[in-house]
């Protein structure tokens, strides 16, 4: 949530600092801001409610002089979308000048003390207090910036990623991370501060990930990293190993809908990733997962939020738990109770905490992230990583297809290690499984079904979606996935639930999503249409192919191949996405950037 970036080198900060905030404008877009050092020692701040064009526009007479700035879009936190609230943030005398991401937890109490000392405030936010906080500690006696913002936040409790400008040290940036993710890309006599791979990687690869309560200082000649007490750090650089092109719409009208069509190959890759296809073994990183481990587990919980829950949920067999709620129930962890944590930004507050909730309590912890080098990926004891590439658009498409398909490849794993499974059993299942990416693409070349759908229920206030067994997740992703950028109101349920209260709202023309596809649960949901059609309620029913009977009791049918019943939610998800995503385009919904809303969601 919300977006940093920092620059010092030689070119002009301003388009460097523009160019990173557009790439970055998915993490925060209610308002956004730019900082830049003049060649004269004075810092230029730009900042402006709304878009990052809305700033462009601003700025289209105007250009600030400099080659050091820092920038910032943001979700709001601490005070609503306004000019005075965007960042950056000064100090009285606007000599320090900051960005920053996370809550700091206890800056009602700080204002209040620095308010006593005669300071006044501009905006609401926190981020201000960080910024006077400094000021403070100048005003007690530390000599440099870096001095200051040690012993400032030293005083902060809650989560920051934070980089700041000095006019008094005009040759140098101090960035600082406990909580928020914060990266420096490592360029050739020139750093960029992000908080994301994606705003750098078109000048850089090679970056290096702050861990909590670490700081960096850099100068166009180098970077040092310290601790809160001042002890150096080594540094390890890695390599970002996404493209720049993966992290650009490539001729697609939205981010949302690349992604969606680009599920075909994120599948392929994430399941040639995940499985050895020679040895058969699962490729994790982190610690080994041995068999004796796998075969000692009683009990695997996973924590996950929204569209990452519901890829939870598709594996039943296990206990899905709302990582915000599971981490302050405490439940009963131990070495033998696996945690499995699925995130696409390997950054989301509350499956953080509920990791090192596990991990306090001796519980083994398996992630499967997205991001490399994430906080929830470098905390996890192993990691399986999907291989869906940046994940710009912030309604989650092919994170959740990948998350459901590297679910499948270590529950099949474990399976076999603990003797659950015969080898043939193993065999076609995973045949079928890495047949989905072709069973899938079958699916996106024809998506005029879909659309004309699209086009009789977008009007709707109010819709249903209705699924059971496996599909049951998917009635609640579909319904996630519409409500979030098209704001028609859905509720996902599981089918059977709808005579026991929801059934009262059914009337004409209610449009009820069914998803129907062959399997256990199959004759149930016919049930369930009925009882619909009953009352007059409008059915889309997603079903397999040649079914011809769906079509007698349904007012719209889109078909999909059919698939083992375990795997159909990997399938059932495109017509729901797009479902979504051409209901939101007729509404005329900016489908990127859903209002409210933000990705990674790294508050609580
Ligand atoms: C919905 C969506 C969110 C995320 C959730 C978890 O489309 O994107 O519900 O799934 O915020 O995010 P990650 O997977 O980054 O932990």
């Amino acid at each position: 949530m919300c977006g940093i970036v920092g620059y010092i080198g030689a070119r002009e900060a301003q388009d460097i600092l523009i160019d990173g905030l557009k790439r970055l404008e998915y993490r925060g877009y209610d308002s956004c801001g730019i900082a830049v050092l003049s060649p004269d020692g004075q810092i230029i701040v730009s900042k402006k409610e709304g878009r990052i064009s809305n700033l462009e526009a601003e700025l289209r007479d105007e250009h600030l002089p400099g080659t050091i700035g820092i920038g910032h879009t943001r979700w709001a936190t601490h005070g609503k979308p306004s000019d005075e609230n965007a960042h950056p943030h000064g100090d009285s005398s606007g000599a320090t000048v900051l960005i920053q991401n996370g809550t700091v937890e206890n800056y009602n109490e700080l204002k209040e003390a620095l308010r006593l000392k005669g300071h006044s405030f501009l905006s609401e936010t926190d981020t201000e207090v960080l910024a006077h906080l400094v000021e403070d500690e100048f005003d007690n006696g530390a000599a440099t910036l870096i001095e200051a913002t040690r012993a400032a936040l030293k005083r902060v409790r809650g989560a920051y990623a934070l980089c700041i400008l000095h006019e008094k040290e005009p040759d140098r940036l101090v960035a600082a991370r406990s909580g928020a993710p914060l990266l420096l890309g490592v360029g050739d006599g020139e750093y960029f501060v992000s908080s994301d791979a994606a705003s750098i990687i078109p000048y850089t690869r090679r970056v290096l990930y702050l861990n909590d309560e670490e700081l960096l200082e850099i100068t166009r000649d180098g970077f040092t990293k310290t601790n809160l007490d001042g002890a150096p750090l080594e540094s390890t650089i890695s390599e970002v190993t996404w493209s720049a092109e993966e992290a650009e719409k490539g001729g697609y009208e939205t981010f949302m809908l690349k992604e969606i069509f680009e599920q075909p190959a994120a599948l392929r890759r994430t399941l040639s990733s995940v499985i050895d296809p020679k040895t058969g073994e699962l490729c994790v990183e982190g610690k080994p997962l041995t068999a004796e481990l796998l075969r000692s587990l009683t009990d695997i919980s996973i924590v996950s939020c929204g569209t990452a829950l519901h890829a939870g949920m598709v594996g039943t067999y296990v206990h899905t738990d709302w990582a915000s709620e599971f981490r302050y129930r405490r439940p009963k962890l131990n070495p033998r109770r696996m945690v499995l944590a699925i995130s696409q930004s390997g950054e989301t507050y509350d499956t953080l905490g509920s990791i090192r909730v596990a991990k306090e309590a001796g519980a083994p912890v398996l992630g499967i992230i997205n991001v490399r080098e994430s906080t929830i990926a470098r905390e996890s004891d192993h990691v399986l990583y999907t291989q869906a590439g940046p994940e710009i658009g912030v309604a989650s498409t092919k994170a959740y297809t990948s998350q459901i398909a590297v679910m499948y490849a270590f529950t099949l794993y474990l399976a076999r290690v603990r003797g659950e499974i015969s080898d043939d059993d193993y065999e076609a299942f995973m045949r079928e499984l890495l047949a989905v990416p072709d069973v899938i693409e079958r699916v996106l070349a024809d998506v005029e079904p879909i659309k004309q759908v699209a086009e009789r229920v977008y009007d709707a206030r109010s819709s249903f979606y209705l699924g059971r067994g496996f599909n049951f997740p998917s009635a609640l992703e579909g319904a996630l996935k519409n409500k979030e950028i098209s704001y028609m109101h859905c509720e996902g349920y599981a089918a059977g639930e709808m005579k026991h209260g929801p059934i009262a709202l059914i009337q004409a023309r209610f449009p009820v999503f069914a998803i129907c596809t062959k399997g256990s649960t199959y004759e149930k949901m016919v049930t369930n249409i009925e009882q619909v059609g009953a009352r007059n309620g409008y059915i889309v029913a997603i079903a397999t192919e040649g079914d011809d009977h769906i079509k007698t009791i349904s007012d719209e049918v889109i078909t999909v191949p059919e698939v083992r019943e375990e795997l159909s939610p990997l399938v059932n998800a495109i017509p729901l996405q797009l479902l979504a995503y051409y209901i939101a385009r007729i509404r005329g919904c900016d489908i990127d950037k859903p209002r409210n809303l933000a990705k990674s969601v790294t508050v609580e």
